[in-house]
């Protein structure tokens, strides 16, 4: 995902609900971060979809640099 911008060098904290389908963004480029507005068309990447299955808060890659999407892993602090 090295093509990828930077949104934010951390986390972006979401209540997800259960039963709901999220797309996480990995281009960097929505305006609806960190969820995917389809400015991705053209930059070769595409949103990752995740299911929720409970009431819970997450906290979705805003650096784009994760290794396995969609929450943080830690990845941001080398950048
Ligand atoms: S925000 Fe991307 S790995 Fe933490």
């Amino acid at each position: 995902m090295s093509a990828a911008l930077i949104d934010r060098r951390g986390p972006c904290p979401v209540a997800v609900r259960p039963g709901e389908d999220y797309l996480w963004c990995p281009c960097g480029c929505s305006t609806s971060q960190p969820f995917c507005g389809g400015s991705h068309k053209g930059a070769g990447l595409v949103p990752f979809r995740f299911h929720a299955e409970r009431d819970e808060p997450l906290y979705f890659c805003g650096c784009k640099r994760i290794h396995t999407p969609p929450c943080c892993d830690g990845t941001h602090e080398s950048l």
